[in-house]
């Protein structure tokens, strides 16, 4: 079902999107926050965002830079993204539907002026019990390893990855040296985020909000 959520975002901000989409997307507040941070080093560019979603981040980061090459593999969450963007009209953002994988990234590459990257991986795995979010790097979708791996050879090693609270952190720091950023909502861990290249400011940091 698609419905309206407000409840991750301010100023009456309203998102559609599926269920889920609305479950895993991110708070207003901690993507102003990554999108400053990662715009404070790479002014005037574009970025490349992975795994977009219903586009609850790729608003933010439209707003930063220049251009955003938003890519998912779900067809309907482009379109609400598509929705989303529009009703803001931010209209600096190319949405691509496609596996990451798949991308012509040469295309990419000479077409915009990008050396920064965002992604936000899906955290849940089927376990004996129902979902569980990730420990291992290899079980986010797509695997964590292999997207830094693809990602930093074929764009850039500057990247930011939204990550869970449950995944191992010295798995992460044996991809390359990085920062990870704990993300705390009303005093309460919540999840990660990752930085990589020269995104990278300390070993270990804190970004911390409170929500009703
Ligand atoms: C956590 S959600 C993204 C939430 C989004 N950043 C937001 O704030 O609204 C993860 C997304 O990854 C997408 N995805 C999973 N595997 C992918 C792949 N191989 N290529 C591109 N997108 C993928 C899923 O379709 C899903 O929408």
């Amino acid at each position: 079902m698609i419905t309206y959520d407000q409840t991750k975002y301010l100023d009456g901000l309203k998102l559609k999107g599926d269920s889920d989409g609305h479950i895993v997307a991110n708070y207003q507040i901690v993507s102003e926050h990554v999108a400053k941070r990662l715009s404070s080093k790479h002014q005037s560019e574009d970025i490349l965002e992975v795994c977009c979603g219903i586009g609850a981040t790729t608003i933010f980061l439209a707003k930063t830079f220049s251009n955003v090459i938003a890519v998912d593999l779900n067809g309907k969450r482009i379109d609400l993204a598509k929705e989303n963007l529009q009703s803001l009209g931010l209209s600096n953002v190319n949405l691509i539907n496609s596996d990451i994988f798949d991308l012509d990234m040469k295309s990419i590459r000479e077409k915009y002026q990008t050396n920064v990257v965002y992604t936000d991986v899906e955290w849940t795995i089927s376990g004996l019990y129902g979902q569980d979010h990730a420990n291992h790097i290899t079980d986010t979708s797509p695997a964590t390893d292999k997207l830094f791996h693809f990602l930093s050879k074929n764009i850039t090693n500057n990247i930011c990855m939204r990550l869970p609270k449950t995944i191992d952190i010295t798995e992460l720091r044996h991809l390359l040296k990085c920062e990870i950023e704990k993300v705390y909502k009303n005093n309460k861990l919540s999840f990660i985020n990752c930085y990589f290249g020269d995104l990278v400011e300390h070993k270990q940091s804190e970004f911390r909000f409170e929500w009703d």
